[in-house]
């Protein structure tokens, strides 16, 4: 028989709900919004055409030779005003995105940092939290504040704070135009579990593990496809964790938070049946993608998957594609981007332990912008799935 849900006074009262952001604070985070997504989305292609249209045929005719690869592409486009325009727009509204939610963030703090004490003393959803003493967090991390979100991650102020992870959370709602925390990002679990239950039909993981979780939204969603498996979400930036264990405690869902360095856990070998991440690598430098992957080899039990989403490699982009994602390794403080995209996803995995015939590279369908029938035919290979960021993730991964 089903649990009964709990009730009023038993749940974790729901952290999102004391932010209040006033009449001008919103307007001015829908005007943020509508300019990042006018960088992203309609200057950035013109930026591409104006460099396959205008600069490489004036380069042609001037006899001069044309850049090779992305980041060649990039030094002769920094001249052009088109160019510097998008930049400008683009990473001011992205720092603005973060900034226009700090203040009704921290108007609220304290009680946001009860809730989640309350979360903690009580675990009702049966979820934990297991944070770190004296956790050095990677300068990886640290350096740079990633995304040019002030403050990155990890940052804390007061004891058990977790207003870093709610201004992560609502800026990037600023960002995608206001969706609610299971929907915001947690698409891409969306997508990626539905592909797994069509690639693995008898696979029923147990235990499933999400690196880099930050506050678990591309977790929650596995347990649409797999409702009796165990969550777990490991990260090193409390704030986030703290502020995801609120969350999931609140929404009923029992997740096993801690925070620890992917690159060394201390979970038993073969103690999940699954691994995935989202988002993750690209900001961790190659070394620490090897070792990371490695530990996922350890972690997995025999016949478990590992699948991260992520952005495609620079051996499926081409010149021009590279120059467009690659704009974040110099702009967006995410320094080991390109790098991570150089790299090649598959030898990674086999690099790591799999079996080179159980290593996959895939575009996932995003599973709400396709019927069923479509994504199975993308599937089959009856159909060719649209690229990464036209309707697709890209993901890596194998079978152990
Ligand atoms: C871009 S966020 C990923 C967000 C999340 N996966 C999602 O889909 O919403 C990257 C996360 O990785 C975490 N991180 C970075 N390096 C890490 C490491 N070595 N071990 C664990 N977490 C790490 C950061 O703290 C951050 O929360």
């Amino acid at each position: 028989m089903p649990e009964a849900p709990l009730t009023r006074d038993e749940a974790v009262a729901d952290v999102d709900a004391l932010y209040q952001p006033s009449h001008d604070e919103f307007a001015r985070q829908r005007m943020i919004g509508v300019m990042r997504n006018h960088a992203f989305h309609n200057l950035r292609y013109a930026v591409a055409d104006e460099y396959e249209k205008v600069v490489a045929p004036r380069l042609a005719k001037e006899g001069k030779p044309l850049p090779q690869d992305g980041h060649a592409i990039d030094k002769v486009m920094q001249s052009e005003h088109l160019y510097r325009f998008y930049s400008a727009i683009r990473y001011n509204s992205q720092e603005m995105m973060y900034l226009s939610v700090q203040d009704p963030v921290l108007r609220v703090a304290g009680d946001m940092i009860e809730i989640g004490r309350d979360a903690t003393a009580r675990n009702p959803a049966g979820g934990s939290l297991r944070l770190a003493e004296n956790f050095e967090v990677p300068r990886y991390v640290t350096a740079q504040d990633i995304h040019l979100a002030p403050g990155c991650f990890h940052s804390e102020y007061t004891a058990d704070d977790l207003t870093q992870g709610a201004i992560l959370q609502f800026g990037s709602m600023v960002g995608v135009g206001g969706m609610a925390h299971r929907k915001s990002a947690g698409v891409v679990a969306q997508s990626v579990s539905n592909w797994l239950t069509l690639k693995y039909p008898d696979f029923k993981p147990k235990r499933i593990l999400d690196i880099g979780t930050q506050s678990g939204k591309n977790l929650i969603p596995y347990l649409d496809e797999y409702p009796d498996a165990e969550l777990y979400g490991i990260d090193v930036a409390a704030p986030c964790l703290r502020y995801g264990h609120a969350k999931a405690e609140h929404e009923g869902v029992a997740i096993h938070f801690s925070q620890q360095n992917a690159e060394a856990l201390d979970f038993a070998d073969g103690y999940f049946d699954l691994i995935v991440s989202s988002f993750f690598f690209h900001e961790v430098p190659v070394p620490a993608t090897k070792r990371i992957l490695k530990e996922c080899y350890r972690l997995l039990s025999p016949g478990g998957v590992m699948a991260h989403m992520e952005l495609p490699p620079s051996k499926l982009a081409g010149p021009v594609l590279d120059f467009m994602w690659d704009w974040d390794t110099q702009n967006n403080n995410e320094p080991s981007y390109r790098a991570f995209r150089g790299q090649d996803p598959a030898q990674l995995v086999a690099e790591a332990g799999f079996a080179p015939a159980n290593a996959f590279e895939v575009h996932v369908p995003n599973r709400d912008s396709f019927t069923k029938e479509q994504r199975v035919a993308f599937f089959r290979g009856e159909a060719k799935a649209p690229l990464h960021g036209k309707g697709s993730w890209f993901v890596f991964g194998g079978r152990k």
